[in-house]
């Protein structure tokens, strides 16, 4: 048990060391990285014990899209809270039914039915028990390095150093490289139940695919009687310029995921998207998935409000230009490292720094910490630096971004030697 002393920063560390994680505080020790959120706002947050400021670029995959503490956001939740509460997860819902006719409206392809949930694991847990449940298959194949979640099927889904630990993984779960049509075509078979990728895998490094792979991955699922599972948890709500990332590739999956950038930051909600012909399961079985949170009704006006703010022509356009000015910054950068930048992975503002080997992310991830930028790297590629400010800062800020990273990089770059 660690002591807890006086000062008011070593106590939350040494309750969070003996109450949350020790190996957490340990880990953050040994780096050096003492931060605590304190307060926050808009793009930045500050160190609950002094004056450190950082402008968040992780925005935890897409949770903070809209900023820290958006205003838009609190004041649904407050007028909200004026009436309703979590409300009760059997009965039908006002709040949930107009959410998901909102979605339906919304979403790409016919994906006219949504079931909520907490968290986004939760949430392709179900898109997978649905694609089982709907086609009585059980094979499920994942892109290997992608990641969908910590929770049962999501877990089966990832890495297999998540998995170790906790014994054999559920039968009939296959990984295949990602972005790569032969591999797919040649592991899908009349067993598949899903096909299941991120449209753009952050823990991996965001590679983004050929225009081409997608319609080849609808039309080989279509053929074979499998489901195409999209997960939009980090690419969708306007993160690469469009609504959603996978309207880039002109495919309608048959199930499509959300969740962090749902909760405006505020009020944690996911959901599972599904076609009316999958509703056909949940006809037949309508309370054989439960979550007692999922779609809280204090929650839905949240996500009405995320939507209505992400689906607005005017702020994916201001996306797109913070894209262009991302992209050309970096080709600046490139010119100026080339001995570490070997470029940017990118979508809209979905960005991977590449770098030149597995050092640079962990090394660049502290620095530019130094500097002032959160910014954290692949941890299924380390040498990318995922890049992920919230989508509605002003240019300036974008501006400020380039300038640390620029230091951070020549940092980095002296530090692990790179001539
Ligand atoms: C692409 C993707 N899918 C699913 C998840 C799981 O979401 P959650 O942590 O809310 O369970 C994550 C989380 O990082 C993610 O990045």
């Amino acid at each position: 048990m660690k002591h807890i002393g006086e000062d008011p920063k070593e106590r939350i560390i040494s309750r969070f060391s003996n109450h949350v994680s020790s190996g957490k505080a340990e880990f953050f020790k040994s780096v050096n990285i003492d931060f605590v959120f304190g307060r926050r706002e808009g793009p930045y947050v500050w160190d609950v014990g002094g004056e450190k400021r950082l402008i968040n670029c992780h925005c935890n995959g897409g949770v903070f899209n809209l900023g820290h503490r958006n205003p838009h956001i609190i004041q649904a939740l407050i007028e909200s809270l004026g009436e309703l509460d979590i409300g009760n997860h059997h009965f039908m819902s006002e709040q949930r039914a107009r959410l998901a006719e909102k979605l339906a409206a919304l979403a790409p392809g016919a994906l006219s039915y949504s079931v909520f949930g907490v968290s986004g694991g939760e949430a392709i847990d179900l898109a997978i028990k649905l694609a089982k449940g709907y086609t009585g298959r059980t094979k499920v194949i994942s892109a290997s390095g992608g990641y969908h979640g910590h929770t049962g099927l999501a877990l089966a889904t990832g890495d297999e150093q998540y998995r170790a630990p906790f014994g054999p993984n559920i039968p009939g779960f296959t990984q295949v490289p990602f972005g790569d049509p032969d591999a797919l075509a040649h592991a899908i078979d009349e067993t598949t139940a899903a096909v299941i990728f991120e449209t753009i895998p952050a823990t991996y490094g965001m590679p983004v695919p050929e225009k081409g792979f997608y319609p080849f991955a609808r039309e080989l699922c279509s053929r074979k009687g499998a489901l195409l599972i999209i997960d939009e948890v980090q690419t969708g709500l306007g993160r690469t310029g469009r609504l959603w990332g996978i309207q880039h590739f002109d495919t309608a999956p048959d199930i499509m995921v959300i969740g962090k950038g749902l909760s405006g930051g505020i009020y944690p909600m996911s959901a599972t998207c599904f076609t009316d012909e999958l509703q056909t399961f949940f006809h037949k079985n309508p309370f054989i998935h439960i979550s007692t949170f999922g779609g809280a009704e204090v929650g839905c006006p949240v996500a009405m409000k995320v939507l209505e703010i992400t689906s607005d022509p005017a702020f994916l356009e201001h996306v797109k230009e913070l894209a262009s000015f991302f992209k050309k910054s970096f080709e600046e950068l490139r010119s100026k490292y080339p001995e570490i930048i070997v470029g940017l992975r990118q979508l809209g503002l979905m960005m991977g720094i590449e770098m030149v080997n597995d050092l640079c992310g962990p090394v660049l991830t502290k620095v530019a910490y130094d500097h002032g930028v959160l910014s954290i790297y692949a941890n299924n590629n380390k040498a990318v630096s995922q890049l992920l400010p919230p989508l509605n800062i002003e240019r300036s800020v974008a501006q400020e971004i380039i300038e640390l990273l620029d230091r951070a990089i020549g940092d980095t770059k002296r530090f692990l030697k790179l001539c």
